[in-house]
């Protein structure tokens, strides 16, 4: 009997754990400095994946600068289909024609905190961090949602 209990127990601790495993590391609120915070610190993304169908530097057709490199973080990189994954990150590097910094933009996509608009939480940072703006901001919805049947996202092309 307390051989079955004791097991039992083994395999609830086992299966708590793969799901706290499943669940990775805790997201940062939609909030500008704790997402701010964890693209810098936690999870750098100049270490994140290009699209395999956008890579590195390429020219803009948005007002944010005239070249950018867009980085995705896992769950963004793993969503085959539209919509993307929970806790997906993109972030477009803004850059001069000198490849300098103009400004940092990113779509963070938060179960439930935008349902009306893709749940994505919208920011734009200056190259420091400075928060210039951020939400749920309607003039970068009004822009994107001419794919809003690829989840308001404009340069990847899922599945190819
Ligand atoms: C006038 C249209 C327009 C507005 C407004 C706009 N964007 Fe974009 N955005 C684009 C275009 C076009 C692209 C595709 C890349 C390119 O050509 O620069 C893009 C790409 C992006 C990407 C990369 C993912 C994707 O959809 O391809 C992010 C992240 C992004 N924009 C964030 C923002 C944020 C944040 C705002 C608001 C502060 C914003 N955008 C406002 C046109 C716009």
């Amino acid at each position: 009997m307390l051989k079955k209990v004791s097991v039992g127990c083994f395999i609830g601790v086992m299966l708590l754990n793969n799901v706290l495993f499943a669940q990775g590391e805790e997201m940062p609120k939609p909030e500008a400095e704790s997402v701010w915070q964890y693209i810098t610190q936690e999870k750098p993304f100049t270490d994140w994946s290009f699209w395999p169908d956008h890579q590195g530097t390429n020219p803009s057709n948005a007002p944010h600068a005239p070249k950018h490199k867009i980085y995705v973080n896992t769950q963004a990189l793993h969503s085959k289909q539209p919509p993307l994954q929970d806790g997906s990150m993109v972030v477009k590097y803004n850059l001069s024609p000198a490849d300098e910094v103009k400004a940092i933009t990113l779509m963070y996509k938060v179960k439930g905190y935008n349902p009306d608009a893709g749940d994505w939480f919208w920011v734009q940072y200056s190259p420091t961090g400075e928060v210039y703006e951020a939400g749920k901001l309607e003039k970068c919805i009004g822009c994107h949602a001419a794919k809003s049947a690829s989840d308001y996202i404009l340069v990847h092309k899922f599945n190819n």
